[in-house]
């Protein structure tokens, strides 16, 4: 079985520069390069949709240079992105600096149409926080339905999320896609995000093809 929604946590990419002897700003560009080729294999395989944590609401905490840095990539990428994905994002993108908020419209706009998979990018990104708007949005709407609720986070419309894929070590989701990962396979991965290559993609849908989903029954 192929996964139709992978999430991946692109976590090492500070510690793949270190270990270089290269500044950490140089371990998010390669972390982009890992990103493209990891979902060029998964659109390759029919994946249908993969969501990836870029930014984390309390990645905002870092120090300043190392978050223009990794700002720069992702505008880099919206401005410059052409091929066969369809890119979204998720996350509170209004509160981010104008030009990075405008190239993810721009980014959004240009693969509104693209038939390929859809790289839905979680920037500025927080589940707590997702998921508390999205309580408010359906206790709003006045007849509070789990319906409603799911349908007012973030990444609602997208496949049920199948599996989370965290590289860098840790096991953890550091406030990832909490309500969605219910039901997903997790996968926690030593190596370090920007070492993932296309094989290491094909490893995942392995891995995923081998585990038996149970859902409770
Ligand atoms: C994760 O990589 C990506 C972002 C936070 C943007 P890190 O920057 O956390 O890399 P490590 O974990 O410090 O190596
Ligand atoms: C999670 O990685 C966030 C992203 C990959 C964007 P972190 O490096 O921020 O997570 P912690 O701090 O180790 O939990
Ligand atoms: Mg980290």
């Amino acid at each position: 079985m192929i996964p139709k929604h992978i999430a991946f946590i692109m976590d090492g990419n500070g510690r793949w520069a270190s270990s270089r002897g290269l500044p950490r700003t140089e371990g998010y560009k390669h972390g982009l390069e890992a990103l493209m080729r990891v979902i060029k294999r998964l659109d390759e395989r029919g994946v249908e949709a993969v969501s990836a944590f870029a930014f984390s609401t309390e990645n905002s905490a870092r120090p300043q240079a190392e978050i223009d840095a990794i700002f720069e990539q992702v505008k880099k990428f919206n401005r410059t992105y052409s091929g066969p994905l369809r890119v979204t994002y998720m996350g509170d993108i209004d509160a981010l600096d104008a030009e990075v908020a405008q190239s993810v419209e721009e980014v959004e706009r240009r693969t509104a149409d693209s038939s390929g998979t859809l790289l839905n990018i979680a920037l500025n990104y927080g589940a707590r926080s997702d998921i508390i708007h999205a309580a408010k949005i359906a206790a709003d709407s006045g007849l509070f339905s789990e319906e409603k609720f799911e349908e007012s986070l973030s990444g609602a419309g997208l496949p049920k999320l199948d599996m989370i894929v965290r590289t860098g070590g840790e096991k953890r989701l550091s406030n990832f896609m909490l309500y969605e990962a219910a039901y997903a396979e997790l996968l926690f991965l030593d190596k370090l995000w920007p070492d993932m290559t296309e094989d290491d993609a094909d490893a995942v849908l392995e891995e995923f093809s081998r585990r038996v989903r149970k859902f409770g029954r």
